[in-house]
Formats: structure tokens, sequence, C-alpha cells
């Protein structure tokens, strides 16, 4: 969406920037690992159609994306491409519902299990609650990705359904004062244009 098209958002130990077009060929490379492929349910997709999505999350108004940058990489170099570990994503699923699906990945090998995914998902949550008026978050997750599974669950997040034919599972979590609360407690942000 276009909303967040000059938007960065700077955290504790991150920077969530809008995906542009310079992300796309560290990105694309990334989404060539099978695992990776595998955990968030992706198909591969050519160079030219990484561009053409990276083009249709920034237009369509259903779709918020942003790539995260590990802040003290970023801080050095003043690369983003550089900086970039993974991303984070809001796909609105019910309008009238005001419900959008979180998607989270640290592509990263070396930069998981650092407390950067619990980060930029706070830091997504609180930027769909605010600017987007998001009410209801799902989130869609392979059965075997325990990781994930546990990470949402301490988030706050319950079992909605299992699909034997996706093999996943969707939890959600609906958005109230007092989580509302907890997310800002978590995290500490500022946000700024670029
Ligand atoms: C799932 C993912 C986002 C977690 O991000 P991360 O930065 O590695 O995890 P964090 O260090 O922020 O840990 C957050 C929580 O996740 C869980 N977690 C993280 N690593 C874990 C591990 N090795 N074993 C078990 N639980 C783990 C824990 O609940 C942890 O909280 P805790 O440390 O307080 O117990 C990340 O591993 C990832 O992107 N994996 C590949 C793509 C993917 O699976 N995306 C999700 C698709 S829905």
């Amino acid at each position: 969406m276009k909303l967040n098209s000059n938007t960065k958002i700077v955290g504790k130990n991150l920077v969530l920037v809008p995906y542009r077009e310079y992300h796309v060929p560290r990105y694309h490379e990334w989404m060539q690992s099978v695992e990776l492929q595998k955990l968030t349910a992706s198909e591969p997709l050519t160079l030219e159609e990484e561009y053409e999505m990276q083009r249709s999350w920034r237009e369509d108004e259903d779709k918020c994306t942003f790539i995260i940058l590990d802040k003290d990489i970023y801080e050095k170099s003043n690369d983003e491409t550089d900086a970039m570990i993974g991303d984070t994503n809001i796909f609105i699923t019910d309008n009238e519902l005001a419900a959008g699906e979180i998607e989270i990945m640290i592509a990263e090998e070396s930069a998981r299990g650092k407390k950067f995914g619990w980060e930029a998902v706070i830091l997504m949550f609180l930027y769909g609650i605010k600017h987007i008026n998001i009410k209801l978050f799902e989130a869609k997750i392979s059965l075997t990705n325990t990781i994930s599974i546990k990470m949402f669950n301490k988030l706050g997040f319950q079992e909605k359904s299992v699909s034997e034919v996706f093999q996943e599972v969707t939890l959600e979590k609906k958005v109230n004062d007092e989580w509302i609360r907890w997310l800002n407690e978590q995290a500490q942000y500022e946000i700024q244009t670029c």
C-alpha cells in the first residue's frame, strides 16, 4: 500500500523500511532457499516476478510490507541492502472485520534467535493497529514450524483452525486495549519519514 511508502520505523535493535526496488535482488536470493520456501509456504519466483511482487506490495491497498534491517549494521554501513535480514507483512483479508494476516520472516540464519523476529512483529502489530486500523490478526503457519507457532502463542495468539489439506494452523488474536498496552510495553520506537 502507498500509506507506508515513505515510512521508516526505528526500533531498539531494528529499523523497518518500505520494500523498494533496490531490495529485490537480495530478497529474491533469499527466496531461492527451499527451507524458506517451505517455512513461509511460498512458491519460488523468477527475478522478474519478484519485481512484479514488490510493485504489487507497494500499489495494492490490501497489502503492507516492510523490510527488516539490523539497526547495528545499518548504522555502521548506512546501506539498507547490507543490513537486510527479513520482512514482515500485513495482508488485509476482510475489510468489514478489519482483519489482517500477519507474516514475518527472518531470512538471514545468522540473525535468528536474537529476538529480532519478536521485535519486528510487535512493531508491525503496532503499526497495523494505529495506521491501518486492524482489529483482528491472523497467522497461518505450517504445522511443522514449531518455532513460529511457539512465538505466536507467546504473543497471545490462539488456534482458530487446522487445515489437513494445507498442513497449516491458523492462529488469531483479537486486538484489545490490554494487548495494545502489553505491545507498547515490549517496544520502543519512533516513526520517521524516508
Ligand atoms: C519464526 C521466526 C520469525 C522467529 O524469529 P527469531 O528472530 O528467530 O526468534 P526470536 O529470537 O525473536 O524468538 C521469539 C520467540 O520465538 C520462539 N523461538 C525462537 N527460536 C526458537 C527455537 N530455536 N526453538 C524454539 N522456539 C524458538 C520462542 O518462543 C522465542 O521467544 P523466547 O526466546 O522468549 O522463548 C524466524 O525464526 C523465521 O523467520 N524463521 C523462518 C521463516 C518462518 O518460519 N516464518 C514464519 C512463517 S509464519
